[in-house]
């Protein structure tokens, strides 16, 4: 079958993959509303594209954090992508490096952070979790540092895991051929199954609630790695991001898999914008799918976005050429909308080119005086 657009492979994962692991990658927390707004909440977004403009030239070019890149998609950290397919995070690498752009692993990845770098060169981000044994939070970084990953994305949402009833039903374990690479000889490799979600039960043994500002500061004195912080929704929060020294925000709400009832990234990412007043750069994930849904996020200020489920679900479709095919089409899809609102470059993309249900009320025209 011929694709057309990236939401089409999750059809077929659902179809290849066993129901456990479909359903892990696949859920949100609770009732999966903000899994729904995070996708129904860029149809509240419309173009006010402009015209005439030529555009026979387009540079969707950019960089991050100093590092040059063919466009502003990149790839967030999913765990466990050997389950969807044997070349799991090799696939995701090598696809990212094709693309000329950026891949984030996860901690939880099923290959280590010596193994994706085996993979060739590429400029890739590592997703840190902070264990509650900071010895090993300390060694993990010094090995992704000397791994050549190039930022630390720090998750600050997960003090412990979200709800996702399908994994609790579904018993979820990692499959007993695969391992948690980056902690094996550590004998924490292992998601055993428990009498909830193993996932659950692993965060909640190995993961340290506690983790504060202070630890933020903590993690800039063992690496010189720019730190993101991955999972801020509000205002408050991105300045305190800024205070505590980190390098950029991802406004993330980690795939609706947290906390329920949060808004949608796109909704929440304007507020974050203003108050990091462009100090650090500002990225998105989270129910991206679409090209024009990368140009409403820039619209609204963001530096790039990350995509999460659509490559897992094209490596469980077709390996790395799926998730080559899902980086090519949301690549064309935004050239596309950049041409039909009359941008030829970043830049050019500008907040007066959309306007969202909000600008409606903060704009309403004068009344005639005809009718005063
Ligand atoms: C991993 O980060 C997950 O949300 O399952």
């Amino acid at each position: 079958m011929e694709i057309t657009n990236v939401m089409e492979y999750e059809a077929i994962a659902k179809q290849k993959l066993p129901k456990m692991i479909y359903d892990y990658y696949a859920s949100g927390a609770e009732d999966q509303w903000t899994l729904q707004e995070n996708r129904n909440a860029f149809s509240r977004i419309l173009f006010r594209p402009r015209i005439l403009i030529d555009v026979s030239k387009i540079d969707l070019t950019t960089t991050v954090l100093g590092f040059k890149m063919s466009m502003p998609i990149m790839i967030a950290p999913t765990a466990m992508q050997k389950m969807a397919h044997p070349d799991g995070e090799y696939a995701t690498a090598r696809a990212a490096s094709a693309a000329g752009t950026i891949m984030t692993l996860s901690s939880w990845a099923t290959s280590s952070v010596e193994e994706v770098a085996s993979t060739g060169p590429g400029i890739r981000f590592f997703q840190l979790y902070v264990h509650k044994d900071r010895n090993l939070v300390a060694q993990l970084v010094r090995r992704a540092e000397r791994a050549d990953f190039k930022a630390i994305a720090l998750t600050v949402d997960t003090p412990r895991l979200g709800r996702r009833e399908a994994d609790i039903k579904n018993r979820f374990s990692l499959p007993p051929f695969l391992t948690l690479k980056n902690f094996e000889g550590l004998d924490l490799g292992k998601i055993d199954k428990t009498n909830d979600s193993g996932l659950a039960s692993y965060v909640a043994g190995q993961i340290d609630r506690s983790l504060s500002w202070k630890d933020v500061k903590w993690l800039q004195t063992i690496t010189k790695l720019p730190i993101l912080l991955k999972g801020v929704l509000t205002a408050e929060d991105a300045r305190l991001a800024i205070e505590a020294g980190a390098a950029g925000i991802i406004v993330s709400n980690h795939g609706a898999r947290q906390l329920d009832y949060v808004p949608a990234t796109i909704m929440a990412l304007e507020e974050v914008v203003k108050a990091a007043q462009g100090q650090v750069p500002v990225f998105l994930d989270g129910g991206v799918r679409r090209g024009t849904d990368v140009f409403k996020a820039l619209a609204l200020g963001a530096s790039g976005v990350f995509i999460g489920r659509p490559v897992v679900f094209s490596l469980a479709a077709d390996g790395e050429a799926g998730v080559r095919k899902v980086l090519q089409i949301l690549h064309d899809e935004f050239e596309l909308t950049m041409a039909l609102c009359g941008c030829r470059s970043l830049k050019e993309i500008t907040r007066d080119h959309i306007v969202t249900e909000w600008d409606h009320c903060r704009r309403l025209p004068p009344l005639p005086s005809a009718r005063l």
